[in-house]
């Protein structure tokens, strides 16, 4: 058995996945990724979301610990997404009667992914309320693009519970513990900035709409469809959410390069020594060969400072630098500090296309690009010092 309650008639039948390598195709799981997914019980039962579809069985078995013979009278599908819509099927043949609850585009995501049409879809409108009767009610609220169109939260007023799709999500997969109160949730802070700055961030506006949505409501549970479910810490984490989508960083200042032979690594290194000596505390140096993207955008998503670099190649930029400013022009970056140098053998070009690709954004351009011919010089060594201190000034506050 292995039955989590949250609260009263509230329960946990999420899985864990600590197999698959790359979440999406494209971002790590050292720590794995829950697939989180909730029975609640009224007179009548309503399953929130589902899981990938290549953990339904796990997951079929999960809901008959805690219903056993009984029905589920409604699906309800806040986000469509595959790793939550996946064992839709699954249920569907299990329990044929119930019906699945969503708004206009989950109706034309489910006809388009699994063919179930409009008979077995009970089509809500934003604020719509669903009575499960035995005092559990479930009100839909609308919160499109976070992080699909289709997306909406489920609200159970009675308990305060908030199914909340992706929002306020991390990875990590579970590790025993549902709720927070229940672990140290330490390890899953990282994850949050990450899981955010990889999948959400474009999105940002969109939060901040849901979170305003719910203001004055109170929530006791934050029940998101990955990571704990938060219940001690969601003023924190409804806080690091609303911070990283207003793109509001923390002093500190990311210093992302790359290098081939060890000449533009040294410029980082310099400019990182001379943050440090301005008194910046947190420096994050990133090479962009080795560290894989997705730590790179946890870090800029978090600090307000970022200075990228890196060698000439083939009268271009290099291609990880050219990867990390497309990451960041996709997801719309704002509000940071950025600086930039370069080098390159014969004819750098490295300062000039990053800058080129930084005025595209909405960012603050600190300091002077500039580039280093073959390896550095007293003149290269000055200019990564007064790059340092001109970002320096502005991550520390300093109004000039
Ligand atoms: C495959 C390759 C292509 C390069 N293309 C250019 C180029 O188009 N223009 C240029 O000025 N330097 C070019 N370079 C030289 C490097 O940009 C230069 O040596 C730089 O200082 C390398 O820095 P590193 O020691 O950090 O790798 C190229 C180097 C390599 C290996
Ligand atoms: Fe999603
Ligand atoms: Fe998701």
């Amino acid at each position: 058995m292995n039955i989590h309650e949250i609260c009263n008639g509230v329960y946990y039948v999420g899985v864990n996945d600590r197999t698959t390598h790359r979440f999406e195709g494209l971002w790590p799981l050292p720590a794995g990724v829950s697939y989180n997914s909730y029975i609640v019980k009224g007179e009548r039962v309503a399953l929130i979301d589902t899981v990938h579809v290549a953990q339904s069985s796990k997951f079929l078995n999960r809901i008959g610990e805690i219903i056993g013979d009984a029905a589920i009278d409604y699906l309800v599908i806040n986000h469509m997404e595959p790793d939550h819509s996946g064992s839709i099927e699954a249920i569907k043949a299990k329990y044929p009667a119930l019906k699945i609850v969503g708004n206009g585009k989950t109706a034309a995501m489910l006809k388009g992914f699994y063919g179930i049409g409009s008979e077995d879809v009970v089509t809500v409108a934003d604020g719509d309320v669903i009575d499960l009767g035995g005092g559990k009610t479930l009100k839909f609220v609308f919160t499109p693009m976070v992080h699909w169109p289709e997306t909406m939260m489920t609200y159970v007023e009675q308990d305060g519970v908030l199914f909340s799709g992706d929002a306020f999500g991390c990875f990590g997969a579970l590790n025993g513990g549902v709720v927070d109160s229940q672990m140290d949730t330490t390890p899953y802070y990282p994850e949050m900035y990450r899981y955010y700055s990889n999948i959400v961030a474009k999105y940002g506006q969109f939060v901040q709409k849901a979170i305003a949505k719910f203001d004055g409501v109170p929530i006791r549970y934050v029940c998101s469809t990955h990571g704990p479910v938060w219940h001690d810490e969601i003023a924190r984490v409804v806080d690091i959410y609303s911070r990283m989508a207003r793109f509001e960083g923390e002093p500190g200042v990311v210093v992302a390069y790359a290098s081939m032979y060890g000449n533009t690594e040294e410029l980082a290194e310099t400019i990182a020594a001379e943050l440090s000596r301005n008194g910046v505390r947190n420096i994050r140096i990133y090479n962009l060969s080795h560290s894989d993207l997705s730590m790179v955008l946890a870090d800029v998503m978090r600090y307000s400072g970022l200075i990228i670099g890196g060698p000439t190649y083939n009268n271009g930029l290099f291609p990880e630098v050219e990867r990390l400013l497309s990451a960041l022009k996709s997801r719309e970056i704002k509000n940071r500090y950025v600086g930039c140098f370069g080098s390159g053998s014969w004819a750098p070009v490295s300062s000039k296309n990053i800058k080129a690709s930084l005025d595209c954004m909405k960012v603050e351009q600190v300091g002077e690009p500039f580039d280093m011919k073959c390896a550095a010089t007293g003149a290269d060594i000055e200019a990564c010092r007064s790059l340092a201190a001109a970002m320096a000034a502005r991550v520390n506050g300093v109004v000039e």
